[in-house]
């Protein structure tokens, strides 16, 4: 999979693959993001872990361009967001599935595929393959179990083979089978370049990341691979590090 980044001219690493800066959304009074900064480099797994309500999804939006910042900026591949041609080096799962529940399985995946200006055929399998429902492909998606339903938004986020992929709460509501097979297959494609953020309002697999962002109230509260975390924190329990950290400790990198 080819990596859109500059090359490694001056031996300092790849440039980020995704940055914010002092991002901010507001909703009236309600800071929902409340001045974010950070610079994620590529080929990795982040994942954005906060409670419900901490504005984890705004974020996401924010950083895809769907939604635009009361303040501060977004850049995805060195492209500031918003930007419709950059959407086409972005995969974005939703929360809530983003799928058309008249059509089948297989229209589905060729309508994302089409949207991204990916030809049917060989992408529509390999995506059905990933999330393996190549044996439901000509099933209605309004028929489908939940879990299902989660496995064929992936497959749509995945369809043009994205160098940057975001995955809100992807796992909620999937089998703890499948949700292996899932976090493998993210493992695969962050090993050929690809940068993924993965939300999620629980620490359960939290491990399963490269690094943890931590989110509370709209604002980064601490940073740090797993082990990192739990020595700033010292506790070995995720849970209780995000209760510690989230006081008034802060931490930028
Ligand atoms: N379009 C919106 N209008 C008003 N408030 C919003 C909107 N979207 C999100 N919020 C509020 O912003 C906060 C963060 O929401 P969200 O980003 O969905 O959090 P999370 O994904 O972490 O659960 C919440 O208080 C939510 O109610
Ligand atoms: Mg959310």
């Amino acid at each position: 999979m080819a990596l859109h980044v500059e090359p490694d001219l001056d031996g300092a690493g790849p440039p980020p693959a995704i940055r914010a800066h002092g991002l901010v959304k507001s909703f009236g009074t309600l800071r929902a993001v409340d001045d974010v900064t950070f610079d994620l480099a590529p080929g990795r797994i982040y994942g954005l872990l906060g409670p419900n309500g901490s504005g984890k999804t705004t974020l996401i939006r924010l950083l895809t361009g769907l939604t635009v910042p009361t303040a501060g900026w977004a850049e995805v591949l060195g492209t500031r967001m918003p930007s419709r041609p950059n959407l086409g080096r972005i995969g974005y799962m939703t929360q809530t599935d983003g799928v058309y529940t008249a059509l089948t399985v297989s229209e589905n995946l060729h309508f994302f595929g089409a949207v991204y200006g990916v030809d049917g055929g060989e992408p529509v399998e390999h995506a059905l393959g990933i999330v393996d429902l190549a044996g439901r492909r000509s099933s209605i998606v309004g028929t489908l179990s939940g879990g299902q339903r989660r496995r064929l938004s992936l497959a749509c986020a995945l369809i043009h083979r994205p160098p940057v992929l975001f995955l809100d709460e992807p796992t909620v509501g999937v089998d703890p089978l499948l949700r292996v097979q899932f976090w493998a297959h993210f493992r695969a494609l962050t090993d050929a370049g690809t940068t993924i953020v993965v939300s999620s309002h629980v620490m359960d697999e939290a491990d399963r990341c490269d690094e943890l962002l931590f989110v509370r109230s709209g604002t980064i509260i601490a940073r740090g691979t797993g082990q990192e975390i739990r020595v700033q924190a010292g506790t070995a329990d995720l849970e209780q590090a995000f209760l510690r950290l989230g006081g008034n400790v802060e931490v930028t990198r």
